[in-house]
């Protein structure tokens, strides 16, 4: 990555960091989730509000990195008014670009996400960026467990 590139993309993480996207609570949401980091304690809340398979708003809140708060940030801004599955989707390609792997985001808008590309190559930091995503996958799981 360009030297260049890799100052634009730790702005973008800045700017998520300092003035983050969708913060605080849905109170009266149809999901909330909260999620620890065990490897340092942080945690993430995500609280959405889904209405026929797809997501209305979302916001989140917690303590946590710069990585984890800036990666919060941009997932909520991502996911509101993406359909349920197309949000997994998007975490799915999340998690292999936090893991080097290949992936393929088809027709689906990464944007600011692609700013996080390079924590994949520092291993302690990818749980850091995968908190928020983890949280939702989790909420998602549990609450399909609930309907059924
Ligand atoms: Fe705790 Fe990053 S150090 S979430």
């Amino acid at each position: 990555m360009s030297s260049n590139l890799d100052q634009l993309y730790r702005q973008v993480i800045m700017d998520h960091y300092k003035n983050p996207r969708n913060k605080g609570v849905i109170e009266d949401g149809s999901l909330t989730v909260n999620l620890n980091n065990p490897t340092c304690g942080d945690r993430i809340q995500i609280s959405m509000d889904v209405e026929d398979g797809k997501i209305k708003d979302a916001k989140f809140d917690g303590e946590g990195c710069s990585i984890s708060l800036a990666s919060a940030s941009m997932m909520t801004q991502s996911i509101i008014d993406l359909p349920v599955d197309e949000a997994l989707r998007l975490s799915k390609v999340f998690s292999d670009m936090m893991q080097g792997k290949e992936y393929d985001d088809g027709d689906l808008d990464l944007g600011d996400l692609e700013s996080l590309q390079g924590v994949s190559k520092f291993p302690a930091r990818i749980k850091c960026a995968t908190l928020a995503w983890k949280a939702l996958e989790k909420g998602v799981y549990e609450k399909d467990g609930e309907q059924q």
